[in-house]
């Protein structure tokens, strides 16, 4: 029977190497910071307790917890000063009293881990009193070695305290950690900091486990010990953000969507796509964005927080955020979907229109170069060429109602608050500072004039002199 877990997240230290007034663990990798993936990998391994340790920017960490995680069970534990990786484990003794079982120890830096990994770490421990993951690395670089004989892990070596022959080694410490729960925290009370870097090392705790017992290390190599980079400085970022999207693309694709060229399309964690539905290059989904099946998303299209129904087209160059967009829309090229705005089915939105807080009711049109805000469009609705909602006096924001099937000509000006009634018609360029009614043609423009023989008559006085 496998024994009940806790994990120990390790993010009291300020990231020096970042160069950043912001606290590596805050940092993003595919528009999540860096905490919120052990936080999620610690819930997903079903730990009945998650402990933070937090130090630096400690404030600002626990609110971002806060904010992310709520009413999740994740608690925080406070390291004053960061004398060590293992002082930092330390720290969560407390929160820990009387817990039996597995601790899993995680870096607050090393977000593409996935649960798999974590899983196979449990298995290859097995009885062992302390298991790590490592990785092979070509050029181990700052990694601690793992000193290994036959299947047994001896001990672990700080580059800065390993001599040549350790320093050869391309077997090394993902830092991240399986541990007995009351053997883990007798050890680390009492180790001394007779080392390099003068810190409590949380490595020392494996030579004291293969001394007790056993200490064993599972290690990864190639692409799937790429998952167990940490980030310590922006080049470190980059590396662990190009694994995360192709491990992002990689999940589209199996889920069948069609990416015309992969490494041009940009991802957040947590976005969904349908299948069937194309993405061509320079895409970019952020956020909590959705889209269906059967959709075209074509060039250089960004969306955040946007909801796409199915079978959508959306245009080269279309920017949404905080929008939804029902099915069968058409939208772009060109345009520019801004916070609550809703296209109810076979909506079409053409190129340089501008929505914000506009809600389209079915088969709307507004196929060129409008401003449409704070506006309530009925169905069927046909928006002319330059019609421009104006919704704002300097103070205060102001709605535009338009009725189904209402026709606004091109060049309209609807002054907010101002309602078209259902089947109305709006003349083209037209200053609408009433309200119109229901089936009702509304003209605001001035008659037209015809001069016969003006211009003659202009030029001849222009060219006397
Ligand atoms: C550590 C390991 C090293 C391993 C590497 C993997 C030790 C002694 N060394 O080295 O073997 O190869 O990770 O990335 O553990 N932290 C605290 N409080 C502290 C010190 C660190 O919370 O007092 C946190 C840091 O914020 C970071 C994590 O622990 O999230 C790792 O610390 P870091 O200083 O980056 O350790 P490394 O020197 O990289
Ligand atoms: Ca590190």
């Amino acid at each position: 029977m496998s024994r009940s877990r806790a994990v120990v997240i390790m993010a009291a230290g300020l990231g020096t190497r970042m160069k950043s007034e912001t606290i590596k663990v805050l940092h993003e990798v595919a528009g999540q910071a860096l905490i919120d993936y052990p936080v999620r990998q610690a819930l997903a391994l079903g730990a009945e307790k998650v402990v933070v340790i937090l130090g630096h920017q400690r404030a600002r960490v626990e609110a971002h917890l806060a904010k992310v995680f709520e009413g999740a069970p994740v608690d925080t534990a406070v390291q004053e000063e960061q004398l060590g990786t293992a002082h930092a484990v330390l720290c969560a003794q407390q929160a820990l009293a009387g817990f039996e079982g597995h601790v899993f120890i995680l870096s607050g830096d090393v977000p593409n881990l996935d649960l798999e990994t974590l899983n196979a770490l449990d298995a290859h421990t097995g009885d062992a009193l302390v298991g790590v993951l490592g990785m092979r690395l070509e050029e181990p670089a700052r990694y601690g070695r793992l000193v290994r004989e036959g299947e047994s892990l001896v001990r672990i070596v700080e580059a800065a305290d390993c001599d040549a022959e350790e320093l050869a080694i391309q077997a090394v410490n993902a830092g991240v950690y399986r541990a007995d729960a009351r053997f883990l925290f007798e050890v680390l009370g009492g180790l001394r900091t007779d080392n390099a870097q003068g810190e409590y090392y949380l490595t020392d705790l494996v030579a004291h486990a293969a001394a007790a017992g056993g200490a064993r290390a599972l290690v990864l190599e190639g692409e799937a010990a790429e998952s167990l980079h940490g980030v310590n400085d922006r080049a470190d970022l980059a590396r662990v953000e190009a694994y995360a999207q192709r491990r992002l693309r990689a999940a589209l694709m199996r889920a069948g969507v069609t990416l015309r060229d992969p490494a041009r399309v940009y991802l957040h964690e947590g976005v969904q796509v349908g299948p069937d539905t194309i993405l061509e290059p320079d895409v970019n989904l952020q956020g909590d964005t959705r889209i269906g099946r059967d959709c075209v998303v074509e060039q250089g299209c960004r969306l955040t927080d946007a909801h796409v129904g199915d079978g959508v087209h959306l245009k080269a160059y279309t920017v949404a955020e905080d929008a939804i967009i029902e099915d069968r829309c058409a939208v772009g090229p060109f345009a520019r979907l801004r916070t609550g705005t809703r296209l109810g089915e076979k909506v079409k939105v053409g190129n340089f229109v501008e929505t914000k807080k506009a809600e389209f009711g079915p088969g709307a049109k507004a196929s060129h170069l409008s401003y449409l805000g704070d506006a309530s469009i009925g169905a069927g609705a046909n928006i002319g060429a330059g019609t421009i909602t104006c919704n704002y006096d300097g103070y205060q924001k102001y709605r535009t109602v338009i009725g189904e099937r209402a026709f606004i000509g091109s060049d309209t000006q609807l002054v907010a608050p101002v309602t078209v009634g259902d089947d109305a018609f709006v003349g083209a360029g037209s200053t609408v500072t009433e309200d119109v009614e229901s089936g009702h043609l509304a003209l605001s423009r001035t008659r037209q004039k015809s001069i016969g023989g003006w211009v003659a008559r202009f030029r001849a006085r222009m060219e006397e002199d």
